[in-house]
Order: structure tokens, then sequence, then C-alpha cells
């Protein structure tokens, strides 16, 4: 497996000839689901799937580092058990130092030419998905006037929808901490945006407020986490999408689009489009599929990551 890697990186040696520094340098498809790396700058990130010890621990990110040629490796251990265990130290999963070679604090990565400030020690997420790099792209060459970024973390859409040319963006979160940190995203990338286009709080909420105004937007993007518990319920992915996006469609201007994405393995392209149809069904609106993406070309045979372009009527 080691051995391979250096072939395996060969494989994405044009993304950064082509502007791209952040980008996944070997997938779990390419290492029978044990590890990931994604390379962000002069550092890698290493996800690890499989319980190994502290010294092969140890071994793999040196070998990664290497590989790759990078300054340092950070880690993330991502066991299954762990995604809803609250007692699992934070810091083991995510050690704020790196396991092999330099620390970096902060790197500037670019995609596609635009830079993003990522933390590598950060957190388990370490400021932008690779994996919606397609999906960022369709955004910039297909932006519209007025654009609704909902669930924007650190506004990747929302950057690229203003270098795409929109007029208007608006990027709703309910982390204020990850809103700071999509503003330091347009300010490295010399977009001016005023606090107003940064909107904290819930997006279900966000969604009834704007209509009650009668706000609407020509391209609404929907990017919600899989799983989440939400202060009076929980929040689920494969079962609600629907409700989500009939809400999106009462803020979405007649002609508009929704691009909807949805991150799980579970959920097939089908059922995914037949979730999102019925729930603009139940609106009375009428929506075509109009495009659909995937992860990028560093993802080989990844099927978890599905995003549909809707054209609303
Ligand atoms: C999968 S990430 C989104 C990734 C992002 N669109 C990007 O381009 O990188 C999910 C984000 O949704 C936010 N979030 C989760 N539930 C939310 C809710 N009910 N309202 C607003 N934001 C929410 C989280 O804080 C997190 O930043």
């Amino acid at each position: 497996m080691l051995d391979s890697l250096p072939h395996l990186l060969a494989r994405r040696a044009h993304l950064p000839a082509q502007g791209t520094t952040f980008y996944r340098g070997v997938h779990t498809t390419e290492t029978a689901g044990e590890f990931a790396l994604d390379v962000t700058g002069d550092v890698g990130v290493l996800s690890l799937y499989a319980d190994l010890s502290p010294e092969e621990e140890a071994e793999l990110a040196e070998a990664c580092g290497k590989a790759a040629g990078l300054a340092g490796i950070y880690l993330k251990r991502r066991p299954p058990e762990a995604r809803h265990a609250a007692n699992v130290e934070r810091d083991w999963l995510s050690p704020p130092d790196p396991v092999w070679g330099e620390a970096r604090g902060e790197v500037t990565a670019l995609e596609n030419g635009v830079p993003f400030l990522i933390r590598p020690g950060a957190d388990l997420s370490i400021g932008l998905f690779a994996d919606a790099r397609p999906a960022r792209q369709w955004v910039r060459q297909h932006a519209p006037a007025r654009v609704l970024n909902a669930f924007a973390y650190t506004c990747g859409f929302g950057v690229n929808a203003s270098h795409g040319g929109a007029e208007a963006v608006k990027n709703v979160d309910l982390s204020r901490k990850v809103l700071a940190w999509g503003q330091e995203n347009y300010a490295l990338s010399g977009l001016n945006a005023p606090d107003e286009d940064f909107l904290y709080g819930d997006v279900f909420d966000w969604f009834r407020r704007l209509e009650r105004r009668g706000e609407t937007f020509d391209l609404v993007i929907l990017d919600p986490p899989s799983f989440a518990r939400g202060r009076a319920e929980v929040w689920r992915a494969e079962r609600d999408y629907g409700r989500l996006a009939a809400l999106a469609a009462a803020v979405t201007a007649p002609g508009g689009q929704i691009m909807t994405l949805v991150n799980h393995a579970g959920v097939s392209p089908a059922s995914f489009e037949r979730m999102v149809r019925l729930g603009l069904e139940g609106t009375g609106r009428r929506g075509r599929a109009a495009e659909s993406l995937g992860a990028g070309e560093d993802f080989p045979g990844a099927t978890h990551l599905k995003a549909v372009v809707w054209a609303l009527d």
C-alpha cells in the first residue's frame, strides 16, 4: 500500500499546475478504505478510518508526507463509532499539532485559482470540502444576479458566486465562527461583502423570514449536513430533504434554480432526486433536474456526494 503512494499522488500532479493546491491526494477507494490524504498547500491532512497503533500511524504519516513532498502531516481519526459518541475527545479525533513534520496553523490554498484559508489542525473540518470543487466551479461559471448560500460554512459557494459575477450573495449558517472565517475568505479574494450578507442563524428560520419579507433569489444553494440534532428535532437528509427543498422553492424567483447537495453514500441518486422532486411538487412549483455533478476526479469511484441543479418554472 505505502509503495503505491507516489504513483497515486502523481495522478493529481496536474491539479496544482491548474491552480488547485487543495485537493484529495489519495482517496479511500485507493486504500481499501483505510485512509485518505488531503493536500493543502505544503501540508497534508491524513484521515484514518482503520484502527492503527501509534507506531503504525506515525509510519503512515511519514510515508504520506515524504511521498507527497509535504512539510507536515495533520491527523484526523475517523472511526465509525466516533460519529455519534459525545464522549470521544475532540483532541484525540483531531490533534491540533502535526503528527509528522512542521506545524502550519493556517495555510492559504487555491482552488481553481481562488484562495481559501485552511486551518489543518483546527477541527475535523479544516475550512473547505475538496469533493465539492466541481459544484463550486459550476456556481462560479453560472452565477446569476442574486444567490442564497444556505449552510454556508466558510462561504466557498458564496465566494465563487461573487467571482462569477453575482451582484448579491447571502450566506447563512448556524455558526458565527465559520461565517467570520467566510468573511476572511472574501477578504482574501479582495471581494467586498457587507456584514449584512452573512446571516447568522437557522436556515429553516431564515427561509421563513426571507419569504415573509418577499425576498427571492435566482439561485439557492442547499448543502446541509447529512445528520444534525437541532433544538427541537433531528434532521436526517435521507428523510427530510423534500421539506428543505420546499422551503427553498418559496424564496426562489420564477425561472430560478436550486442546487441541492447531499453527502451520504446511503442515498442513491434516484432516491435523492425523487425526494427533492416530491418536495417541489408539494409547493406547486415544477422542477427539472438540469445538471448532475459529483465529486471531482481526485475522488475516483466516489458515490457519496451528489449535487443536482434544479431549474424551476
Ligand atoms: C456540510 S457543511 C456545508 C459546507 C459548505 N456549504 C461548503 O461550501 O463548504 C454544513 C454547514 O451547515 C451548518 N448548519 C448545520 N445546520 C444548520 C442549520 N439548521 N442552519 C444553518 N446552518 C446549519 C453548519 O454550521 C455547517 O457549517
